[in-house]
């Protein structure tokens, strides 16, 4: 890599003695093995962003990068997104802008590439702000706008939509099942203020967890609540997953979750929120209101499942 580098740089110092209006671009031309968005990114991004695109580079930083595989998206899944987003920066975080170190191509290659660790979610335009799901689950990240005049905005959200037409509003600071919709799933509104402006969610609501204000879901035996912290997203089958750690007020990990919802078969009227535990320390579950709990509410260390039903308004 260093020689890369040390290539490059020279490249660019010739470039720059003939013609120093473009010494990149002619940079670009003369060592094309070496420009390959592959080299860009391990170059440039790898460090914050892991080189395997999971967000996981070797540079701590104060907030996390993003994990491409995720889909960690605010603004955008396009190459054209990325390309804008690359090039300018996150302003107020870590991610710095490129726009004055790489060229227009090299940061086109290097969003195309950072764009291919992107497995399981479609591309979606933003032109075309509506998402729509179609035969596989897509996951959105952003703010979260307040669902009624009593609940609060979330700036950090995510919504999955699944292909039966159900999607799931979480907030994602602390991991909670806020509501349950049906119908539409959101509109990218916020692309074009740079995520200035929350997601506009489209569905109708078919469940408000606690009034869209829910209590967190898991406590230490001792009723305290823990905290829940997002790890992943992910695709099984049909549905969106999302996976989370628990930690007590110490800051200990006490066990590792992994959800999914889905309706009930039949008449549709339940949701079914299935909740697969890998427990460290036991923990007690705290049955959310308007839900049926089945299992027990204490959890014992080892793996175990807990299903909550929520019942739905009904929709016409
Ligand atoms: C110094 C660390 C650092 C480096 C280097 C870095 N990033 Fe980032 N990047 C971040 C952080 C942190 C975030 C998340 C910012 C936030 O919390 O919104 C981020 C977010 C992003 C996003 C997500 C934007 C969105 O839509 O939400 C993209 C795309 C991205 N980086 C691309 C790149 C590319 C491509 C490179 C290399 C050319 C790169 N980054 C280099 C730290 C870095």
């Amino acid at each position: 890599m260093k020689l890369i580098a040390f290539v490059t740089f020279y490249l660019v110092l010739i470039a720059g003695c003939n013609d120093a209006s473009q010494p990149q671009e002619i940079a670009a031309e003369k060592a094309p093995t070496e420009q390959t968005g592959e080299n860009t990114y391990l170059m440039y991004c790898a460090q914050c962003h892991g080189a395997s695109g999971d967000g996981m580079g070797l540079l701590k930083l104060d907030r996390p990068a993003r994990s491409f595989i995720d889909s960690g998206f605010s603004f955008g899944n396009t190459v054209h997104a990325i390309s804008k987003t690359t090039s300018s920066g996150i302003p107020g975080t870590p991610m710095p802008p490129f726009s004055d170190v790489l060229t227009k191509k090299q940061i086109e290659d290097v969003a195309t590439y950072v764009r291919s660790f992107v497995k399981t979610i479609k591309e979606v335009s933003a032109s075309e702000t509506e998402m729509i799901v179609e035969e596989r689950p897509l996951v959105a990240r952003g703010m979260i706008p307040p669902i009624n005049d009593a609940c609060a905005l979330h700036p950090r959200g995510l919504i999955i939509g699944n292909p039966d037409g159900f999607s799931y509003e979480y907030r994602v600071d602390d991991v909670r099942l806020l509501a349950i919709r049906q119908g539409r799933f959101i509109e990218r509104a916020d692309w074009g203020a740079r995520g200035g402006s929350p997601l506009t969610i489209l569905g109708k609501i078919s469940v408000l967890v606690e009034e869209g204000n829910p209590n967190s879901m898991f406590t230490t035996q001792d009723g305290i609540p823990l905290r829940a912290q997002l790890t992943s997203t992910n695709t099984l089958n049909d549905h969106g997953v999302i996976r989370y750690d628990l930690f007590d007020k110490d800051n200990n990990r006490v066990a590792s979750v992994e959800e999914f919802c889905k309706p009930t078969t039949g008449a549709r009227a339940l949701i079914e929120q299935i909740i697969v535990l890998n427990v460290l320390t036991p923990i007690k579950m705290n049955t959310l209101q308007g839900t049926v709990l089945e299992g027990e509410t204490n959890i014992p260390v080892g793996t175990s499942t807990r299903n909550i039903f929520h019942a739905t308004k009904g929709i016409q």
